[in-house]
């Protein structure tokens, strides 16, 4: 690969790729890391700001290889042919809003948020478009500005939002699989994403709001106190929203039993708070108490937890 060209790099350019990725963090760079060297580049926020036109890092692979990677930074993306979107949820409609008018229109976009919240407002913002969700287990940190470690391999699963997008999941995991890793189209994406964030509601602020593992919560006052009524507010919107109903017995169950199997893991709420980033809460916690209030419900454990993950750090008001 030439490190000495001129010509700004493109989704067509053979070292751009068709594939771009919308948020160059822990997430985006293990799918850059994971592709060819030539399939993927990343768009950038400011195209005009950029001091080089290509990022370098450093991949620690889930065997612990470590690799130099080197991708472009993407400045023209009429040729994209796919957009995978690993922002944070907070920033996703806005960074959207920034790019989408520069792709095709028949590019399909892939949301790889946690939580709920914006995965609705970007299909609703544009329902012509072929807009998909993926939920994910594989884990990606980056303990420094140009390190991502490969944390644990896991399964994406990715399934369509609006209608464009009904047909263009098996053509989508095509183009993903030289990755190698596994991904799988999800017909009952909603569902899906509502499984993880029963988990992530059940788990992640207690961590933040303890400064401990995920394995800490479960002996403690706080989530003792609160788990039960926070699997019965949980099951009682999953039951509202139509979808197929989860017990507060067995929500408690599989929230401790992979907190159990997660131990040692920081969730990444308690990392962002030890960071002082805004944290995801109003796409999980949030979202359930605002949701449940939408539909007639109450969640006053869901929206305690909220207001005080973001007592931590400061939020942008809603
Ligand atoms: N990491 C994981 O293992 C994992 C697993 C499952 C799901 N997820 C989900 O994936 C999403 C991303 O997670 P992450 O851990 O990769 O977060 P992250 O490391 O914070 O990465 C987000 C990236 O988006 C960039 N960004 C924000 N606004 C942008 C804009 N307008 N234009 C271009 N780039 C923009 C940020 O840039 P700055 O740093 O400059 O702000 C940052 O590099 C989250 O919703 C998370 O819940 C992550």
């Amino acid at each position: 690969m030439s490190s000495q060209r001129s010509a700004r790099p493109s989704a067509s350019d053979p070292e751009g790729g068709g594939i771009a990725i919308l948020g160059a963090g822990a997430l985006g760079r293990l799918w850059a890391a994971r592709l060819p060297p030539t399939a993927s580049g990343f768009v950038p926020r400011n195209p005009s700001a950029l001091s080089s036109f290509r990022l370098h890092y450093h991949f620690r692979d889930s065997e612990g290889r470590e690799h130099a990677v080197t991708r472009p930074w993407l400045t023209t993306l009429s040729d994209v042919t796919l957009l995978l979107v690993t922002t944070k949820a907070g920033d996703t409609l806005e960074a959207l809003e920034q790019v989408i008018g520069r792709i095709p229109e028949s590019c399909p976009v892939v949301l790889f948020q946690n939580g709920l919240g914006s995965q609705q407002a970007v299909a609703a913002r544009w329902p012509a478009r072929p807009i998909l969700a993926a939920s994910t287990t594989e884990a990606a940190n980056r303990p420094a500005p140009d390190r991502v470690v490969h944390a644990a391999r896991g399964h994406t699963w990715i399934g369509a939002l609006t209608e464009p997008a009904t047909d263009l999941v098996a053509g989508i995991i095509r183009q993903l699989s030289p990755s190698g890793l596994d991904v799988r189209g999800e017909v009952r994406i909603l569902e899906r994403l509502w499984g993880k964030l029963a988990i992530n509601a059940g788990i992640n602020p207690f961590t933040a709001l303890l400064d401990c593992p995920n394995g800490e919560i479960l002996e403690s006052r706080l989530f003792l106190d609160s788990i039960d009524a926070l699997c019965e507010e949980l099951a009682n919107l999953i039951a509202a929203e139509g979808l197929p109903p989860h017990s507060p017995r067995i929500l408690r169950n599989d929230i401790e039993r992979v907190a159990r199997n997660t131990a040692s893991n920081t969730s990444s709420m308690r990392g962002d708070v030890q960071s002082g980033r805004t944290t995801e809460i109003d796409y999980i916690n949030g979202y359930v108490a605002n949701r449940s209030r939408e539909l007639g419900l109450t969640a006053p454990v869901n929206q305690m937890l909220t207001d005080r993950v973001k007592e931590l750090v400061p939020h942008p008001s809603n």
